[in-house]
Order: structure tokens, then C-alpha cells, then sequence
């Protein structure tokens, strides 16, 4: 099936899902350094970002494409002279082969996609989606543990505002056997959309305040930071930071074979002394977001 825009999770398939994922296999192990020789990517980030822009630019680089930037679009497009983000993408679409595009707000990525003759890639939009950072995800689960069918997957921290898990939460829904525990305090839980959607789907999931007596029972603790910038009150942030720390002592609690996954940056979510467990996954995660982005960019643009 072909791949065109790339908005939200919940447009994959389980089968578009395994054929990513053995492309992103395939050139992990043997880069295609010529396939998109003259393709041109426009990357148009509204928020800051490391991993997200720098794997997909450098997935272009290493497929023999190109790539045009604006790191901080906000301020430095014509943005901040008041343009349209429709206007910017009416133009800029006329000059690459593919958009990605980092923004603010919730739904940017398929207002640009409405008006763009060419791909628009979402990579984060506000507190919506962030479905390629949900495919390096479940990549990295199949690699870490061999197998996605039958996995239980605490998803910890803030959970209403974090992109993250939501598109997480809709990729998982295609496997069999899944089981979520959402971690969080009361004023960040899961939305009700997503809960309403797993529901739709029968899979099972719970709610829990307590990090300690989630994480014996699951093969993935997937952390996420408490994001300041989302919250408009800062009472309410405070409330919400340092409640969900990985120590020593939650790995001690951990299966043998369970890993901890982050979309990362952190900050003190995880600490430093865990890093060097073998559970502790999340940069060889972040690593993965090369590959799947490479796949990605090979199915959209050439098929
Ligand atoms: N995971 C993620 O989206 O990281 P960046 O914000 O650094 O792109």
C-alpha cells in the first residue's frame, strides 16, 4: 500500500507497520547511499528538536538526497512577519519532493497537508501526534524483545499533553494480545479520546498512580518527561515533575528481560545509574529513529 502524507498513527496498517520495518532492517544493515539522488526535503521545525529533525535530515543525507531547513521557523521564516503557515506551505511545497514539519499546534500537520501537492510528514504538532517517533517505538520493541504481539507496556509521566504515547497508544492497538498500564498523577491522565479508542478496539488497559507496583508486571516501561512548556500554570507543573523517577531501585523491581524505552530529551526522569543496565534502551531507541526514517522516506518517495 502506498504511503502519502504521514498525519496520525491510527492511518497505518499492521501490514504498512512490518514492511517499515524490515526496509528500516534492510538498511540498517545495507545503506541505498543513490536511491533519492535529486529528491530535495524541507524540514520546517516550529519547536525545538535534536533527534527528530537531525535523524530525518540525516536519513535524507545518507539515501543521496538533500535537504532545506528552517531549525526555528517561528522566528526565522517568514512567520514572524505574520505569514499564513498554509501560505508557507504553498510555496515551499513548489520547492522540495517532501515536508516535515514540527509545530505548536494541535492539527498543523494536516492543515499543511490540505493544501500541499506534496507529502507533509507530521513530526510533532502541539499536544497531538507524533506517529514517525511511535514507529521508531515499535521497531525498537520488535528488536529489544523479538516479538510486539502479547507485550504489556507501562506508559509513565504525562500522559494528557505527551504526543508520544497517544500515537503510541493507537500503533499498539494493531497487535494481538497488548496490555497498557497508564502511569500518571490525576492532572495528567491519559485522554479520554484514547481510552475511548482502545476501548473500541478491546485492549485492555488500566490506570495507576503507582510507578513501584506497575513495573514488575510489564515488558516495556516507556518513560516521558513532564513537559513544562505545555502546562499554563506552573502550580500545575510543580505538582506534576520529580513524582516518576527510574532509580536503581524500579529497575530492582523489573523483569530480567523488560526494557525502558524514553522519546527523550530528559531530565531527571531517569537517572544517570541506570544507563548502564542492559534494560535501559532508550538511546539505542533514539538510534533506531535513523533507520525507521530512512524506510519511511524510501517508501513515501520512491515506493
Ligand atoms: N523524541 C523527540 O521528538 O525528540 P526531539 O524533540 O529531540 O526531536
Amino acid at each position: 500500500m502506498a504511503l502519502f502524507h504521514v498525519l496520525e498513527a491510527q492511518q497505518f496498517t499492521r501490514e504498512i507497520l512490518e514492511d517499515l520495518f524490515v526496509r528500516a532492517s534492510k538498511l540498517e544493515k545495507a545503506p541505498k547511499p543513490t536511491l533519492l539522488q535529486n529528491k530535495i526535503m524541507i524540514t520546517l521545525f516550529y519547536e525545538p528538536s535534536t533527534r527528530t529533525r537531525l535523524s530525518f535530515e540525516t536519513a535524507m543525507i545518507r539515501l543521496g538526497g538533500n535537504v532545506v531547513s528552517t531549525e526555528n521557523a517561528a522566528q526565522f521564516s517568514s512567520a514572524a512577519k505574520g505569514e499564513t503557515l498554509e501560505d508557507t506551505i504553498r510555496v515551499v511545497s513548489g520547492y522540495g519532493d517532501v515536508i516535515v514539519i514540527r509545530h505548536f499546534e494541535e492539527g498543523a500537520a494536516f492543515r499543511a497537508s490540505q493544501v500541499s501537492p506534496i507529502p507533509v510528514i507530521n513530526a510533532g504538532d502541539g499536544t497531538g501526534q507524533h506517529p514517525t517517533q511511535a514507529l521508531l517505538d515499535l521497531y525498537t520493541i520488535q528488536k529489544e524483545l523479538g516479538h510486539i504481539d502479547g507485550v504489556s507496556v507501562a506508559m509513565v509521566g504525562d500522559l494528557a499533553n505527551g504526543r508520544t504515547v497517544r500515537s503510541l497508544s493507537y500503533l499498539l492497538s494493531f497487535y494481538k494480545n497488548i496490555r497498557l498500564f497508564f502511569v500518571s498523577p490525576p492532572n495528567v491522565r491519559m485522554r479520554d479520546d484514547i481510552k475511548a479508542y482502545l476501548t473500541s478496539q478491546n485492549i485492555p488497559f488500566t490506570e495507576s498512580e503507582s510507578l513501584e507496583e506497575v513495573a514488575p508486571q510489564v515488558d516495556v516501561i516507556y518513560q516521558t518527561r513532564i513537559q513544562r512548556e505545555r502546562f499554563a500554570n506552573i502550580v500545575e507543573y510543580e505538582k506534576t515533575r520529580g513524582i516518576y523517577i527510574i532509580t536503581e531501585e524500579i529497575l530492582s523491581r523489573m523483569k530480567s528481560h523488560a526494557i525502558i524505552m524514553h522519546p527523550l530529551p530528559r531530565v531527571d526522569e531517569i537517572s544517570y545509574e541506570v544507563d548502564n543496565d542492559h534494560r535501559a534502551a532508550y538511546f539505542r531507541q533514539a538510534h533506531n529513529g535513523l533507520y525507521i526514517r530512512m524506510a519511511l522516506l524510501e517508501k513515501i518517495l520512491v515506493g
